[in-house]
C-alpha cells in the first residue's frame, strides 16, 4: 500500500474509533481475501440478494439494456463482475445474417469500465474478461466510487452506469448523496443509471429472512467481518487481537438497515500508529457496516435530491429486491 493511502486510512481509523459509537468504513473489508469472502457470501443459501438480482438482470433488465444499446458500461464496485456478463451480453445484439464477425465487433465495439477499491481483485477480474471477450475494450479504474467520476467523459456514449448488489446501501447520509450527485454529474442526457436495491421487510419478506442473510450458519459473514481487522493490522499497522472480537448483525427497524458490528469480548487496547491508543470496553462494539434497505418512495426521494428519476422499475415476485433504471431529470 502507498504511504499516502495508509495515511488516509489511519485518519479514518482514528476518527472512527473516537466516535461514541465506534465505527470503521466498510470499504476496508475488501482486500483480495475480503473480496473472495464476499464471493463466498453470494453463494450462501441465506444470502438471497445476488441470486435474486441475477434473475432480474436476465428478465426484464436485459431487455431495458438492449433497448438503450449503450456503447459503454461503467460499473461502480464491480468486484468479480460475475453478473455483469448478463449486461455485457445484452449490450451486444446477435450477429445479423451475412455480417462478418470482425465487421460486427467493430460496429458493436463495447467499452467496460469497472471501478473498485480492491485493486488486485479488480485487475484480475479485468484480465479474465479480456480473455473471455477480446473484442471488449476494458478500462479498469482503481479508485473510491465516491470520488469524482470524471473518467466517464472519455468513454464512447451512450453510457450505462451500474451500481449492483445493493452496494448503494453501504453508503449513508453524505457519502450516499455525494455518490448519487457524482453519478448525475458524470451523466449526459442520453446516459442511464442502473441501480440494484435490497428491499425493506414487508409483505412476503420477514425480518428473520433479512437477518439470516447476515448471520449465515457456516460463519462466512463472520469471517468477512473479522477480515477487516486483519486488513487494518497489515495495511495500517494496528494491533487488533482478532480472537477477542465476535460478529454481530441485526436489523435496525427504525433506521431501515442491517448493522454489522464487531463486539469486544473483553476490554481491548489497540495501538494506532502515530501515538494513539483506542480503548474498547468489554461488550462494546465497533460498527463495521451499514446495509440500508429501501422501498420505492425512499429511493425516489434520494434520487430526486440528485436530479435523477426512476424511468423503469421491477421487483421479484417475493418482493425481496428491486432494480431501477434511472435518468437525469
Ligand atoms: N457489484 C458486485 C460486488 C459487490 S461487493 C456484486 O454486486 O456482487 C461491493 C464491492 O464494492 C466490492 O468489490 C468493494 O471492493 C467495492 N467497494 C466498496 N466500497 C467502495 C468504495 N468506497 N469505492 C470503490 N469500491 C468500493
Ligand atoms: C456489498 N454489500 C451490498 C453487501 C451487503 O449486503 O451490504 C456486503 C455484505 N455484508 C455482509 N454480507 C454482505
Amino acid at each position: 500500500m502507498k504511504a499516502s493511502m495508509a495515511k488516509g486510512m489511519l485518519e479514518e481509523i482514528r476518527w472512527g474509533l473516537s466516535r461514541p459509537q465506534k465505527q470503521l468504513p466498510s470499504k476496508f473489508f475488501y482486500d483480495t481475501r475480503g473480496s473472495e469472502l464476499f464471493e463466498a457470501i453470494t453463494e450462501l443459501p441465506e444470502y438471497y440478494l445476488t441470486r435474486t438480482e441475477t434473475g432480474l438482470l436476465k428478465t426484464p433488465v436485459s431487455g431495458w439494456v438492449a433497448d438503450m444499446a449503450p456503447a459503454s458500461l461503467v460499473e461502480l464496485g464491480a468486484g468479480s463482475a460475475r453478473k455483469t456478463r448478463i449486461l455485457l451480453a445484452a449490450m451486444a445484439p446477435g450477429i445479423p445474417e451475412g455480417v462478418h464477425k470482425s465487421t460486427y465487433e467493430r460496429t458493436y465495439k463495447r467499452t467496460y469500465a469497472p471501478v473498485d477499491v480492491a485493486g488486485d481483485f479488480l485487475l484480475a477480474t479485468a484480465e479474465l474478461l479480456r480473455v473471455e471477450d477480446p473484442s471488449l475494450d476494458i478500462r479498469p479504474q482503481v479508485r473510491d466510487i465516491t470520488w469524482d467520476l470524471d473518467f466517464v467523459d472519455d468513454l464512447p456514449g451512450p453510457v450505462l452506469i451500474a451500481l449492483l448488489g445493493s452496494t448503494i446501501g453501504n453508503f449513508v447520509g453524505k457519502p450516499a448523496r455525494e455518490l448519487l450527485s457524482n453519478v448525475r454529474s458524470a451523466m449526459g442526457e442520453s446516459d442511464l443509471f442502473l441501480l440494484g436495491a435490497d428491499l425493506r421487510p414487508g409483505e412476503g419478506k420477514t425480518i428473520e429472512r433479512l437477518e439470516a442473510a447476515y448471520n449465515d450458519t457456516q460463519g462466512v459473514t463472520a469471517q468477512f467481518n473479522l477480515n477487516m481487522l486483519r486488513v487494518l493490522n497489515r495495511d495500517a499497522g494496528t494491533d487488533f487481537d482478532l480472537s477477542a472480537f465476535r460478529h454481530r448483525a441485526f436489523y435496525n427497524e427504525g433506521e431501515g438497515r442491517i448493522e454489522m458490528h464487531l463486539v469486544a469480548e473483553t476490554a481491548q487496547e489497540v495501538r494506532i500508529p502515530g501515538g494513539d491508543v483506542a480503548r474498547i470496553g468489554a461488550g462494546e462494539s465497533i460498527r463495521t457496516e451499514l446495509s440500508c434497505k429501501y422501498d420505492r418512495p425512499v429511493l425516489t426521494g434520494m434520487l430526486e435530491a440528485a436530479s435523477l428519476e426512476i424511468v423503469r422499475w421491477c421487483t421479484d415476485e417475493d418482493g425481496l429486491y428491486a432494480m431501477a433504471l434511472v435518468s437525469p431529470t
